[in-house]
């Protein structure tokens, strides 16, 4: 039997990795896993418990049991030790700590272990920053998104005030600058774009034109492993 491919999507932060690959995952009859969400949840769980120093972080870890449920309305959240945390995460404080924390390398070997089992026996959609390059370096289709800065620092702040947040955009534009940064310049397993991973940047594209893009791309790979499987 044909096995669902497995899809690999990185890229900057804001850059609307996750609506693309949840779009994809639709398209694909797969299963959508947004990786950052992972992280996010240790982040929580981290600042609750006020543990900030690595080694401190890594102890704990043992105490982090991460999933994902859906909600009545077919929304995908994160859970963690079974509480429902989706809103708790999405806020900048915790995208930064999840952007610090992921420089530990124990965290991202327990976040990458538990993301390779994900897609072991079915196909997935996953999103992240090295999933073509750590987590599934032989996935079937690679895409790295890309924005302008300026764009993604524009999706976010609007974002935040959908959430009722007040944010200031001259400070969610700095932010995505500093996130940008460390997660490119981090030691390990930092954000780059795989040999192998099709370029798609949106800056200029509307929602449904990258859909269009993104799907056609899938459709054109899945016609490949098709026809290689039967000929
Ligand atoms: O995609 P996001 O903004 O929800 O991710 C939050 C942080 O988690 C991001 O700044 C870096 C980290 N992250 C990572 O290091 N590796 C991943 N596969 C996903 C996220």
């Amino acid at each position: 039997m044909i096995k669902p491919l497995i899809v690999a999507i990185d890229g900057y932060s804001s850059c609307g990795k996750s609506t693309i690959a949840k779009a994809l995952a639709k398209h694909a009859c797969s299963t959508y896993v947004d990786t950052g969400a992972m992280y996010r949840a240790v982040a929580l769980f981290m600042t609750r418990q006020n543990v900030t120093q690595p080694e401190s972080i890594v102890k704990e870890l043992a105490q982090v049991h991460i999933d994902f449920t859906r909600t009545p309305d077919g929304a995908q959240h994160v859970t963690l030790n079974g509480e429902d945390v989706e809103s708790q995460i999405r806020t900048l404080e915790i995208g930064n700590r999840a952007s610090e924390i992921s420089q530990i390398k124990e965290v991202r070997a327990f976040l990458v272990a538990q993301q390779q089992k994900m897609g072991e026996q079915t196909g997935v959609v996953m999103d992240g920053r090295d999933i073509g390059t750590v987590v599934f370096p032989n996935a079937d289709l690679k895409l790295f998104l890309t924005a302008r800065p300026e764009v993604r620092a524009q999706r976010r702040f609007n974002e935040l005030v959908e959430k009722g947040q007040q944010p200031v955009y001259e400070e969610v534009l700095a932010d995505v600058n500093a996130r940008d940064y460390r997660d490119t310049h981090r030691a390990e397993s930092p954000l780059r774009q795989a040999e192998d991973a099709i370029v798609v940047d949106n800056s200029d594209m509307t929602p449904d034109e990258q859909l269009k893009v993104v799907c056609e791309l899938y459709d054109k790979k899945f016609q490949e492993v098709y026809d290689r499987y039967h000929r």
